[in-house]
């Protein structure tokens, strides 16, 4: 049975069982799936994902799992936001389901497995967070196999994320199809993120400019610049922005994500950055 112990205007499943039993009556009335895998602290991006599913699909399901093996021990596992009932009353009217599993029914004692992805995962977030995309690939991969959705949605805005996931569909034959979802972004550009959410005033104000210094740089890849000469300058300009550091900020093959270390970048190519402002890390991307 669904439990819902506090009163949502939508059904929350706590176990397996109980998605599969919502999901196989929604089958069984010949309905299509789509997921929606989220951490929760929910916002219009998120809420543009499930519209997303739900233009492709009869039923939507987003889970929320803030999923504890995809954080470094030094990483904000702790302090990430959790505010279920909230997230509840954004979905009402654009989700029909909510899965939101405890940490042991994830990972029930004894739980062994770890799904890695190899190659995709490896640059940029991947030197920075070596573990990161090991838990990711793992929960996604539960999170599919619980639900067996006919689609689900992830945000561009986590690009190397989406990259990982849809090789490991593809390796592992998930039958699911995966579909991304474009970045929204606030007035200034800023990409929207939980995240953002630490951010004090200055911190804000000084975050809008890296969308800009990213789209300046793509331009400037797009004209045949060197990509070298092109990201040390970003760097630079991220710095004298008035952020703190750049984890990377990388001009890659748009699926392989592989680097391009010198000359004019290859098509189809993706700028990718990540930096530092306060205890804040941002990350970002867009077409090149
Ligand atoms: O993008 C996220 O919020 C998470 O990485 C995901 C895909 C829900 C897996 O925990």
């Amino acid at each position: 049975m669904t439990q819902n112990k506090k009163s949502y205007a939508l059904p929350v499943a706590r176990t397996v069982t109980d998605l599969r039993e919502i999901v196989s009556g929604w089958r069984k009335a010949g309905l299509r799936v789509g997921l929606v895998p989220t951490m929760g602290a929910l916002h219009a991006g998120h809420i543009s994902l499930v519209d997303l599913a739900r233009q492709q699909a009869d039923r939507v399901v987003v889970s929320i799992f803030v999923n504890p093996t995809q954080f470094a021990p030094n990483e904000d596992f702790s302090a990430y936001p959790r505010i279920e009932s909230a997230d509840a009353e954004k979905l009402a009217g654009h989700a029909d389901l909510i899965f939101a599993p405890s940490a042991d029914e994830m990972y029930p004692q004894g739980f062994s497995t770890t799904v890695t992805v190899a190659g995709v995962s490896a640059p940029l977030e991947g030197s920075f967070r070596p573990t990161h995309f090991a838990g990711v690939a793992t929960v996604v991969s539960k999170l599919l196999l619980q639900t067996l959705p006919d689609v689900a949605v992830f945000g561009e805005k986590d690009y190397q994320q989406l990259m990982v996931i849809r090789r490991m569909v593809a390796d592992l034959n998930i039958p699911v199809a995966i579909v991304p979802g474009p970045t929204l972004r606030e007035s200034d550009g800023l990409a929207l993120s939980s995240r953002n959410a630490y951010l004090s005033p200055e911190q804000r104000a000084v975050a809008a400019k890296l969308n800009v210094i990213l789209r300046e740089s793509a331009s400037s890849v797009a004209q045949g610049e060197d990509v070298a000469t092109v990201t040390a300058e970003g760097e630079r300009r991220i710095i004298e922005a008035g952020f703190d550091s750049v984890d990377y900020l990388a001009i890659c093959d748009a699926s392989s994500l592989t680097p391009f270390t010198s000359g004019k970048a290859g098509a189809p190519a993706r700028i990718l950055v990540a930096a530092r402002i306060g205890r804040t890390r941002l990350i970002d991307n867009m077409p090149v």
